[in-house]
């Protein structure tokens, strides 16, 4: 157990929950949020700690005042905040030319919006963590994905919005770095959650990138020192192409 403390949303399911299993492995406390309370407590009643706390918060990040909500709570329950780790995120898929517009600004609106929103709640918190740490500063850890990445068909407004997270990723680095604030965007192709399940009879769920694979990731990047800058990691399939979801 270390004092280090992080903050994941999108831990209720998927990749999110496994990043959750690995930094408690890893002795992190942390405050865990997505919309519905009772899979927080779920997945924080199937954890063994080691003394760590988990602090859970429902929050809808497509709401503002929510995103406040969840900023404010995990400055009542902790005094740092080492790993901001942003798992929640929405998608869909459809042709560009009839692309429902209100879908586009559902998913910017949680996709990116949020997230700046709630680091920028989050910073003073950040700032300060980072001057504790002299060696590892504070990481922002980004899901993102292979859609930001490069465009493919019927992705163009999912793939908008994770492309704009990474650019954000990379100011937050560029503003933040020096205070030891680095953010790392991760831009998985399709990985076995209850996301992809829509394309999962065209590409088997046995071929996908696993969960456990981006918490590895995340894992490693809590272990870096502040002089190392890691703005995204793409992670592809085995196949003839490297650049494609
Ligand atoms: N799976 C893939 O193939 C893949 C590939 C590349 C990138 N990604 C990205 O990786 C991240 C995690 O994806 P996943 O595959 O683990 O998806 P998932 O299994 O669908 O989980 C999504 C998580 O986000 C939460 N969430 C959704 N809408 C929310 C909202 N409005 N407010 C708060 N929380 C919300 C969900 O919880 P509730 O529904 O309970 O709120 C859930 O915890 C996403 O950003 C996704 O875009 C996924």
């Amino acid at each position: 157990v270390t004092d280090r403390v992080a903050l994941v949303t999108g831990a209720s399911r998927g990749i999110g929950r496994e990043i959750v299993y690995q930094l408690i492995r890893d002795g992190f406390s942390m405050t865990v949020s997505s919309r519905n309370q009772s899979d927080l407590e779920n997945v924080a009643e199937s954890i063994r700690v080691e003394g760590q706390r988990i602090a859970r918060m429902a929050a809808d990040l497509s709401a503002e005042e929510d995103v406040s909500a969840l900023a404010d709570f995990h400055l009542r329950h902790f005094d740092r905040l080492d790993m901001l780790v942003l798992c929640a995120g929405v998608g869909s898929a459809g042709s560009l030319d009839t692309y429902p517009i209100r879908k586009f600004d559902k998913q910017y609106v949680v996709n990116v919006r949020s997230v700046l929103l709630l680091i920028q709640r989050l910073l003073p918190l950040m700032r300060s963590t980072a001057e504790l740490e002299p060696d590892l500063g504070v990481r922002v850890v980004a899901l993102s994905s292979m859609a930001g990445v490069i465009a493919e068909s019927d992705l163009s407004a999912y793939g908008a919005s994770k492309a704009a997270l990474i650019s954000l990723c990379q100011s937050i680095s560029v503003e933040e770095g020096l205070h030891g604030v680095l953010a790392t965007a991760i831009s998985p192709g399709y990985v076995d959650t209850d996301m992809s399940n829509w394309i999962k009879d065209r590409i088997g769920a046995a071929s996908m990138i696993r969960p456990s694979d981006i918490a590895t990731l995340v894992s490693a990047i809590s272990r870096l020192s502040r002089n190392a800058v890691v703005p995204n990691i793409v992670v592809t399939r085995p196949g003839e192409s490297l650049w494609r979801a």
